[in-house]
């Protein structure tokens, strides 16, 4: 049985923990409660955000899996802990946009809630030091963060991966707004990696357009515990811990 021990421990991020294991090409990603918003600016200690969050990107990851998308996800090993191949992490996030939100209303001083036409692909340089600057595709080949054919694959990935979760969320009466994922490289080839969770999702309630993702602690709505736990029991139909 694993246990995260502060000798094992690789790196800290905002949302979670990674620890090496036994074998060098695996290690665990462990689920902290800690939430932060504007690159760290924020931060707060929201109760069971690590364990709503873990359990709800490895049923995502176990869905991508059965849709034929690879993932650097294993198998979760513990209520917060997840076992994963070690890959490389490619510097370019991926949002995919259905709605118009966040980032992009602001950027083109349009308000949020508008439908887009087709899903809008977008990508971002993954810095912290920098704020997750936007970038192009030619632009990640042309500063060498990904080649050509991975940004392909990772848009392709990534509408795959739309599509899935927009009818899954469809289906339980939430419309699926935008999300971040990021990708890795794995044996020559490009995997999802990281999560699939609220945290890098925006989820808004299709009955009466709240929101049911980290916008809540982002903007001040409400108690993201507690939203966070709604979510939970609406996609496994059982309260956390109940
Ligand atoms: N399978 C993996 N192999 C190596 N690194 C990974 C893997 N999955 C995620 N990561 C990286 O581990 C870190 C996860 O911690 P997180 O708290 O999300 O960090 P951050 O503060 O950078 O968002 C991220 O930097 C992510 O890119
Ligand atoms: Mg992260």
């Amino acid at each position: 049985m694993f246990a995260p021990t502060p000798d094992k421990l690789r790196y800290e991020g905002k949302a979670k923990q990674i620890y090496a294991t036994d074998d060098p090409a695996l290690i665990v990603m462990h689920y902290k409660d800690d939430a932060t918003a504007f690159n760290g600016v924020k931060k707060a200690q929201i109760a069971d955000k690590g364990v709503i969050n873990c359990r709800l990107s490895t049923y995502f990851m176990e869905m991508m899996a059965k849709a034929g998308i690879p993932s650097a996800f294993i198998e979760q090993i513990g209520p917060r802990d997840q076992l994963c191949h070690v890959v490389e992490i490619i510097p370019v996030e991926v949002v995919v946009r259905n709605v118009v939100a966040g980032s992009l209303a602001k950027r083109l001083g349009v308000p949020e809630g508008g439908r887009l036409a087709r899903p809008l692909v977008e990508h971002f340089y993954k810095s912290d030091a920098l704020n997750d600057p936007q970038i192009n595709e030619d632009g990640a080949i042309l500063m060498g963060y990904a080649a050509g054919w991975e940004l392909a694959a990772m848009r392709e990935y990534s509408l795959r991966v739309n599509d899935a979760l927009r009818t899954f969320w469809d289906g339980l009466g939430v419309d699926l707004v935008d999300f971040k994922l990021e990708f890795g490289r794995q044996n020559g080839r490009v995997v999802l990696a990281d999560e699939i969770s609220p945290d890098g999702s925006r989820l808004w309630e299709r009955a009466t357009g709240r929101k049911l993702d980290k916008d809540v602690f982002r903007r001040d709505l409400g108690d993201l515990s507690e939203t966070y736990r709604e979510l939970y029991q609406r996609v496994f139909g059982e309260s956390l811990g109940g």
